[in-house]
């Protein structure tokens, strides 16, 4: 494997193992503060962070690379509402999807059409995912500061979130 693109795939396991801790982060604050089915949607995305990070470390060693395992890093576990949770993970769902444009980048300048094929199923994952994140953060902005529009917003997330997945 082009040491080039080793490297950017060992970066992209960092930020997916990253992501699934800040969504544990997220998830806990959550727990802590009352919104059960947000704090769900949070522990199920954390989840899938994990498994995207796990994909990448088997896809790396079938290709005879070397996988750099991650340490972690300490994420933001202190959130001012659920507008800035919501925030946060949009920010993070694009920093990912820039990333991921970057290694797509490089393997059509290296010409590695493998790696670069491997790489769609994150391209429409990524897709998918920011879809998510930004129609959860539009209904939180119409929302508002309304008490009895978050208790609905948490009651109804995990329904909101399965329903632009299905669209997708
Ligand atoms: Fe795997 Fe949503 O980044």
């Amino acid at each position: 494997m082009n040491k080039s693109i080793e490297a950017l795939l060992n970066d992209q396991i960092k930020y997916e193992a990253n992501a699934s801790m800040h969504y544990l982060a997220m998830a806990s604050w959550a727990d802590e503060n009352g919104y059960n089915g947000v704090s769900e949607f949070f522990y199920k995305q954390s989840e899938e962070e994990r498994l995207h990070m796990t994909k990448l470390v088997k896809f790396v060693n079938e290709r005879s690379g070397k996988v750099i395992v991650p340490g972690l890093e300490k994420p933001k576990d202190d959130f001012g509402s659920l507008n800035e949770l919501f925030e946060d993970f949009l920010r993070s769902e694009m920093f990912v999807t820039e990333q991921i444009n970057h290694v797509i980048f490089e393997c059509l300048d290296k010409k590695d059409y493998n790696v670069h094929n491997f790489m769609q199923w994150y391209v429409t994952e990524q897709l998918e995912e920011e879809a998510v994140a930004r129609t959860l953060l539009d209904k939180l902005n119409i929302i508002g500061d309304d008490k009895s529009g978050h208790y609905m917003f948490d009651r109804d997330i995990n329904t909101i979130a399965t329903d632009v997945e299905v669209e997708e």
